[in-house]
């Protein structure tokens, strides 16, 4: 089924936050402390989808969301997918829309935070060109702040002028 990416819109704020609840939990529940566990209430979600609409991509394949995209500069801040719609495509074109508009935006490479045990996401990170720039530590949104959590950095060159020798050099 063909895949829809389109601008996220205010609407979709209460779609967005459901899918983003459950698929953060299969990612990251065994994965993350108990106090991250504990600050990503239902209203969390809500809260921060609102906030980023502007900067997400929905898509879906049979006229209902099933995964969104958002970035934040250089960062491929989220990217999340409906357990139903995992392994269909929908993941994959969500990441390249991803990397269009951050090479669209005039950066070289991209990156993203992904936590060591999330193993599913960081084989389709692998399959679809991102290396591992090791581990850090990645201040996450939380009300009134950060919280530190430990992660891997994945990175990607994006630039559409990727591999292209310099005119004269
Ligand atoms: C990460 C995510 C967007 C990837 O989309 P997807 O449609 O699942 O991607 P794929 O189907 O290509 O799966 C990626 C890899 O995981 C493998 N995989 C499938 N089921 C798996 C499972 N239960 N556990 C571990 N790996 C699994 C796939 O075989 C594939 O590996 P391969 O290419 O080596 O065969 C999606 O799984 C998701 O939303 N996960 C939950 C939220 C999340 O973790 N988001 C990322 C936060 S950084």
């Amino acid at each position: 089924m063909p895949v829809t990416l389109r601008p996220a819109r205010d609407e979709d704020a209460t779609t967005v936050a459901t899918i983003w609840e459950s698929a953060w939990r299969d990612g990251h529940l065994g994965h993350v402390t108990d106090e991250l566990v504990a600050i990503r209430t239902p209203q969390d979600f809500r809260s921060r989808a609102a906030a980023m609409t502007a900067r997400t991509t929905v898509a879906s394949a049979d006229g209902a969301i099933a995964g969104f995209v958002t970035i934040a500069g250089d960062e491929v801040e989220q990217v999340f997918v409906d357990a139903a719609s995992r392994g269909s495509g929908i993941a994959d074109a969500l990441l390249t829309a991803a990397e269009q508009q951050i090479a669209a935006a005039g950066h070289q490479t991209a990156w993203l935070a992904v936590v060591a045990g999330n193993t599913r996401a960081r084989r389709f990170y692998e399959r679809r060109g991102w290396t591992d720039d090791g581990a850090f530590d990645y201040a996450a949104q939380r009300p009134g702040g950060t919280i530190n959590v430990p992660c891997h950095r994945y990175v990607k060159r994006v630039a559409a002028d990727s591999g292209r020798v310099a005119a004269g050099g």
